[in-house]
């Protein structure tokens, strides 16, 4: 049994102020499985659905379409279990300000019907760096220290599914290393984790397997390391004073100054660098790096590797 099943999930927003403004489609017929044990990275850009996908699995939010099930419990209809089952950290910092740090957990654990939770708060803490702030009141924490005790939170009732939106999103190094270790550690002791983010280093260094969303709808599913595969296995690197001719532009990605090539091999290298000396420009600052997560993902967003939604995943078999 999956431990997460979305199975054709959709959403539409209604249209945000006046009646002519059109209906949002936030998620279009979303269907895939998490196994048990899997640390499954959600990726996308902003506004891509992630929040939408991961509101309707913890219930706060209802698909217009579709179902999610955890281990087997549908997230409407079996609410209580489905909730019990899942670990969710929020992308937004929501606190009552009122009660301390050990307080907060306490209140969660006794919503789970869990009484004397406190060695477990304890080393929730001590994992998290949270030690000396127990007693710290929620307004007094810095932004950082708030996002650690929203992980701490999540997890109380030691939740099967651990499901962070964008947990590192304006988060220190520090933070991050520490969340990653601990959320490591438990999915090692068989923890499924769901996670979205758009730092694509991170996703590439802990998830094995990836998803992307764009505008809705699932445009890649597979293994990180197929996903990798897809992508060359170079990237030509350099910057120019004056534009590309279109011929060669349209196979680059530029940012700026700053163009690349996707080459598979040194002698594709060599190609491109050829053209660009015959365009009469000046390449400066050439270099040669691995392709990575974020080539294969601007492509996929881009729509030049993948012309249909769920080409990659065929990629992966
Ligand atoms: N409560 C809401 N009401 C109306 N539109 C919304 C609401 N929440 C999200 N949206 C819209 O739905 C789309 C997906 O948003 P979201 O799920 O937050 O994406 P992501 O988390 O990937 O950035 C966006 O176009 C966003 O503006
Ligand atoms: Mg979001």
């Amino acid at each position: 049994m999956p431990a997460i099943s979305f199975q054709s999930v959709s959403k539409t927003y209604p249209s945000a102020r006046i009646q002519t403004d059109p209906a949002v489609r936030a998620l279009d017929d979303v269907s895939f499985d998490i196994q048990p044990g899997e640390f499954f990275g959600l990726l996308g850009p902003n506004g891509a659905g992630k929040t939408s996908l991961i509101s309707i699995l913890a219930g706060l939010s209802r698909a217009s379409a579709g179902r999610i099930l955890v281990h087997g419990s549908d997230v409407l209809s079996d609410y209580a279990n489905a909730r019990r089952k899942l670990g969710v950290v929020p992308q937004e910092l929501v606190f009552d300000p009122f009660f301390s740090v050990r307080e907060t957990l306490r209140i969660q654990s006794g919503y789970f019907g869990i009484k004397r939770n406190d060695a477990w708060i304890d080393e929730l803490l001590d994992s998290l760096g949270l030690a000396d702030k127990a007693n710290a009141n929620m307004r007094q924490l810095s932004g950082g220290m708030k996002r650690r005790v929203l992980v701490a939170q999540a997890l109380v009732h030691k939740p099967q599914v651990i499901v962070l939106d964008e947990p590192t999103a304006g988060v220190d190094v520090e933070l991050r290393q520490t969340l990653w270790q601990f959320i490591a550690k438990l999915n090692k002791q068989g923890s499924t984790v769901l996670l979205t983010t758009h730092y694509l280093e991170e996703a590439e260094a802990l998830c094995s397997r990836i998803a992307m969303l764009k505008r809705g709808r699932v445009v890649a599913l597979a293994q990180t390391s197929e996903l990798l595969k897809a992508a060359s296995s170079n990237v030509l690197r350099f910057k120019v004073d004056s534009e590309l001719p279109s011929h060669l532009a349209a196979q680059a990605r530029i940012t700026g100054r700053i163009v690349q090539f996707p080459a598979n091999n040194a002698h594709e290298i060599e190609q491109y660098l050829v053209a660009i000396r015959q365009a009469g420009l000046v390449a400066e600052d050439v270099e040669i790096r691995k392709a990575d997560l974020e080539d294969v993902f601007l492509d996929v967003m881009n729509g030049k590797t993948v012309e249909q939604p769920q080409a990659l995943a065929g990629v992966a078999k």
